[in-house]
């Protein structure tokens, strides 16, 4: 029996304890989309226990957080989950699972085991795919329960999932990250880098296609280096429909049948090799919206960050793809306030962001995380200054937004459809290329289709369209 089948079989026993009563899970996520993803793996889990999902919390008969611990207000955010949490726990008994990134941190664990004792099982990234086992032994022994390791763990084929989307889907392709960004605590929580297998993931998009799906995006803490390490390091790997590297990879994925459009997230800059640039200009399904996270556009910031970029480099870089994509749009990630940044240091952010016009701008105050070399700088910067200068670098985003978005007007997209209109359901929405989002009037038939619209006007976050 392998691992996976090994963890059925805990969940069949749980569903065979849980037989006559209808159970319900509410599952609340915190971070990226790899953490989302993870997510949907642990309901897949779930529900192959018997589990129902609600996503009314008071409702629930087990509460799983799937933590995220990039930046603190997610910290502020679990432990005020805790608070609530407690009193259900004392009320109505219920089970309180946590996992993901966060658990990954001692001090986090420490301070959940001394001040937040009723909480049953500690799970981490590397231990997802036990859950079965730990949640059986948690109900079964009724004794709190961690189950962390340090080391990176295996990657784990074949686990149920049920996604939230039936129109895209995520498909992570590489786990951890070998960058050490030196504000970053991912590496220490995710591990080192490690790809799954060309074919595993050839055959999780041919079942998506083979399911209606339209779009995939390929997940990684460093997407755009799938296979590296294993290219580097001699690691045996098969090779699959030619797969060998990241642009074969998309090469390979745009070839399926069936998938629309294919998108990546996140990538490095530094891993925008030839290959990858041409491997985006080339397949028709890749989407033309790169993003390049650019974190500081100060050369002297960027070392300091361990980027392993200048910011001549990063301009040579986006004229590069420029000139090889057609059509092509950018977004990015920035951080504002990193230890020692001046204001002069900070105005070379601004001047990439003017020069680059992108598409959509990710906006982040540096957050000192503990274990990271930048915590341990001493310059820090006062968080009064941070503020003046996010907010500095957000008024010339939405400026640029705004007039970014009237060149749409009166232009013909290519729009997925993907539902109605959160907040309008007579209306349906769906997305550029570009990852902008599109409202229109239409038939629920439209849903899961790319259809082109007209667009008729703009707004700051959405742009209207027409048939
Ligand atoms: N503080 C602020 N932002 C951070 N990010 C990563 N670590 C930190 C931190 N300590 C941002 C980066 C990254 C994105 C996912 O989160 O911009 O690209
Ligand atoms: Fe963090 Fe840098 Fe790795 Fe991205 S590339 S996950 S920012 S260390």
């Amino acid at each position: 029996m392998n691992e996976i089948e090994e963890q059925k079989f805990y969940s069949l026993k749980i569903k065979e304890m849980n037989q006559n009563k209808t159970l319900k899970y509410f599952i609340l996520t915190m971070g990226c989309q790899l953490n989302e993803n993870d997510s949907e793996k642990l309901c897949g889990i779930l529900e192959q226990m018997g589990y129902q999902k609600t996503d009314i919390q008071s409702q629930a008969d087990l509460v799983v957080l799937n933590t995220c611990c990039v930046r603190e207000n997610a910290e502020d955010k679990l432990f005020g989950k805790l608070g609530e949490l407690k009193r259900q726990k004392e009320e109505r008994g219920i089970m309180i699972a946590i996992g993901g990134c966060m658990m990954q941190e001692k001090h986090i664990t420490a301070k959940i085991k001394e001040s937040y004792p009723f909480v049953d099982i500690l799970f981490g990234t590397h231990t997802l795919y036990k859950f079965p086992e730990n949640l059986y032994r948690a109900l079964k022994e009724k004794k709190k329960l961690e189950d962390i390791i340090d080391i990176e763990g295996k990657i784990y084929e074949g686990l149920p999932i049920k996604r939230n989307s039936n129109i895209k889907a995520s498909v992570t392709i590489m786990n951890g990250c070998n960058n050490f960004c030196s504000y970053c605590i991912v590496p220490y929580v995710r591990g080192r880098e490690r790809s799954r297998k060309p074919k595993d993931i050839i055959e999780e998009v041919k079942e998506l296609a083979k399911q209606g799906y339209q779009e995939i995006t390929l997940l990684g803490q460093n997407v755009n280096s799938y296979l590296r390490v294993e290219q580097e390091k001699a690691i045996e790997f098969e090779p699959y429909q030619g797969v060998h590297s990241f642009a074969t990879l998309l090469k390979a994925i745009n070839k399926i049948e069936g998938i629309k459009r294919i998108r990546f997230l996140s990538p490095h800059p530094k891993d925008f090799t030839n290959d990858v640039i041409e491997a985006i200009a080339t397949c028709e399904k890749v989407c033309k919206l790169v993003h390049l996270p650019l974190q500081s556009g100060n050369s002297k910031v960027l070392k300091e960050m361990n980027r392993k970029y200048t910011k001549k480099q990063y301009l040579e870089l986006v004229e590069k793809m420029r000139q090889t994509i057609p059509n092509l749009t950018l977004s990015t990630d920035i951080i504002v306030g990193f230890p020692g940044e001046t204001e002069e240091e900070f105005e070379d952010t601004l001047d990439v962001v003017r020069k680059v016009k992108f598409e959509q701008v990710y906006m982040f105050l540096y957050s000192r995380r503990v274990g990271t070399p930048a915590d341990k700088m001493e310059n820090q910067i006062l968080e009064e200054q941070k503020h003046i200068r996010f907010n500095k670098l957000k008024d010339l985003v939405e400026s640029q937004i705004e007039e970014n978005n009237q060149k749409y007007v009166g232009t013909m997209q290519k729009v997925l459809v993907e539902g109605e209109s959160k907040n309008n359901k007579d209306l349906l929405t769906g997305r550029t290329d570009s990852n902008k989002v599109v409202i229109f009037e239409g038939n629920q038939d439209l849903i899961g289709q790319v259809i082109e619209l007209k667009i008729v006007s703009e707004h700051m976050w959405y742009l209207k369209g027409e048939k």
